[in-house]
């Protein structure tokens, strides 16, 4: 917006001086340090992410109402946070972005109130919260006031939970029961180097647990998106991360009620890619790379991995098919053979449940030996969290498709999305291998007497398992009972599934009446 700049009426003077007053936030000085440590300021984020002139702030002339510890003297128009609403290509999202140059970005009962106010806002009129956090946290001056804020907002994360999509922005510190309102989002970006996550900083773990740790080991980006899986993003640098939120907001609908967002490709729905006909080695143990195929099957090869550092054996993220958004998830042969284990069953399960409240379809692309045996994946709770991702399938209703790659063996099978759970269409590549568990293992327990009374115990259990592996390793046996729609040839994928995903556009699909389930947490 333009200023007429000949104004005289005082009353607009004043207006104006104090809306640049805001803009400085904390001054100067500390707008400098800011830069000097490779971040932006509040606004500068704000008119990086949003479209261009787009941005209608609230709020501005809010204070907080402390006047303990001299803060009566300290009043900053805004308090240390800027919200308002804005369109992100052209779509309304609402925003909040803390002022590390005001307190700290710390969080007083007002600033909490200014966030409350456009959730409240985004909840009624259906449109997304994007919300950057840079901030030390409670307001400490305010005490309790200070900790009712985060509460009231915690609140509100989780009564947009599922309502509208959530995305938190990491840019700076997040500490303390501060985490857990991101913790609550649907999506985490982080920014390497220059933003931390973590319930108690290294001082406290020094002196509770004797650990030397630093900030960034403690809690910076790589650790989050790598290792907790707390970050499902972990950007180069503040541009980045503003970007990937762009990216991810492209898949999303504003609401629960909407549809995502259909958008024009070029890639003709009916390409076939004849390289996926050989993409799957003849050896069965060996691997190859999941990624190629997801690639070649979507629109224009784009897709936006979530999670790309955390539990690689499973792959999870948006893509397009036909122009509609869908949900991917697929095993990673390449890593760990995509074994489900606990972090692979978690990831899943909480995308599976993402797409599913936000009307995306989802596309399994399945290619499991199994759970993950051993004692520190028993002990870890493999059965509790292994029982998510089945738990989350099959409370799905959106279209769900599966696409049986290569192998489908045992729980594994049941867990990914099979017809039994649910799954509006299932295909299978000549590839695919449908059994209790593999050849080997499956001719072990039960020939195991036969094999130890050979007269040439390894000659006859290599009959054995070929046996086996003729009878049960393919896709027929399934596709005889019905259990497999339909067999295809692996380049007709692409036009296979966008087929069926305009089959299934108009689908109809109900929970039976309940509170809530009680999925096992
Ligand atoms: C009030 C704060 C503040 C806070 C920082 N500031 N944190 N003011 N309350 N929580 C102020 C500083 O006084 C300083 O003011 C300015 O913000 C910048 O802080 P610096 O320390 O100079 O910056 P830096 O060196 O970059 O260090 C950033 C920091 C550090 C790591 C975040 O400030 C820090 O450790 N702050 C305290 C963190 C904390 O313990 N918070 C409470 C956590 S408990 P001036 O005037 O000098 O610019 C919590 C509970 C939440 O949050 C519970 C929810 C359920």
């Amino acid at each position: 917006m333009t200023l007429l700049s000949n104004h005289t009426d005082p009353r607009i003077l004043e207006l104006r001086d104090n809306k640049t007053a805001a803009r400085q936030g904390g001054g100067e000085e500390r707008i400098q340090a800011q830069h000097q440590k490779g971040k932006m300021t509040a606004r500068e984020r704000l008119e990086l992410m949003l479209d261009k002139g787009s941005f209608r702030e609230l709020d501005i002339f809010v204070t907080h109402n402390c006047n303990d510890f001299g803060l009566d003297t300290q009043k900053y128009l805004g308090d240390g946070v800027v919200t308002g609403f804005g369109t992100v290509d052209g779509r309304l999202v609402y925003v909040y972005s803390q002022d590390f140059t005001v307190f700290g970005g710390s969080v007083s009962w007002t600033h909490a109130e200014k966030i409350c106010k456009i959730m409240d806002m985004a909840m009624k009129n259906g449109a997304p919260i994007l919300g950057i956090n840079d901030s030390g946290g409670a307001r400490i001056q305010e005490g309790v006031l200070s900790l009712a804020g985060y509460a009231e907002i915690f609140y509100r994360n989780v009564m947009a939970s599922g309502v509208v999509p959530q995305i938190s922005l990491i840019m700076g510190p997040c500490a303390g029961g501060a985490v857990y309102s991101p913790a609550i989002t649907d999506f985490v970006i982080m920014v390497k180097n220059t933003s931390h996550m973590f319930v108690t900083g290294p001082d406290v773990v020094k002196t509770v647990t004797h650990e030397d740790v630093t900030f960034e080991d403690l809690g910076g980006a790589f650790v989050h998106a790598s290792k907790s899986g707390v970050a499902h993003f972990a950007a180069d640098n503040e541009e980045d991360a503003l970007f990937i939120a762009q990216q991810l907001m492209s898949f999303l609908p504003g609401n629960n009620m909407e549809d995502p967002p259909l958008v024009a490709s070029t890639d003709d729905p009916l390409r076939q890619d004849e390289e996926l006909d050989t993409i799957v080695p003849d050896n069965p143990n060996k691997p190859y790379d999941m990624k190629m195929i997801i690639r070649s099957i979507v629109d224009d090869g784009q897709f936006l991995e979530v999670h790309e550092q955390w539990a690689q054996n499973v792959i999870v993220g948006f893509s397009r098919l036909g122009g509609r958004s869908v949900g991917i998830v697929a095993q990673q042969p390449a890593v760990l053979a995509g074994v489900l284990d606990v972090d692979a069953s978690q990831k899943a399960a909480r995308f599976v449940r993402f797409c599913d409240a936000f009307n995306i379809p989802l596309i399994v692309l399945e290619d499991v030996p199994g759970f993950m045996p051993g004692l520190h994946q028993e002990h870890g709770g493999i059965i509790r969290h292994g029982a998510k991702l089945l738990y989350a399938f099959s409370e799905a209703t959106v279209p769900k498709l599966t696409v049986i790659v290569r192998k489908a063996y045992g729980g594994a099978y049941c867990v990914m999305n099979p017809r039994h759970l649910g799954a509006d269409l299932v295909l299978a590549w000549p590839s695919a291998e449908i059994a209790v568990m593999g050849p080997e293992g499956a001719v072990n327990v039960i020939f195991r007497r036969e094999i130890a009374n050979a007269a040439d115990p390894a000659a006859r259990k290599a009959e054995l398992v070929n046996d086996y592996r003729e009878r049960f390793a393919n896709p027929y046996v399934a596709a005889a009972k019905g259990f497999i729609d339909n067999v295809i040839e692996p380049h007709e994928t692409r036009p296979r599934l966008i087929n069926a995903l305009e089959m299934l556009q108009n689908k109809r699909d109900k929970l039976p009446p309940k509170k809530h389930g009680n999925i096992p947490l």
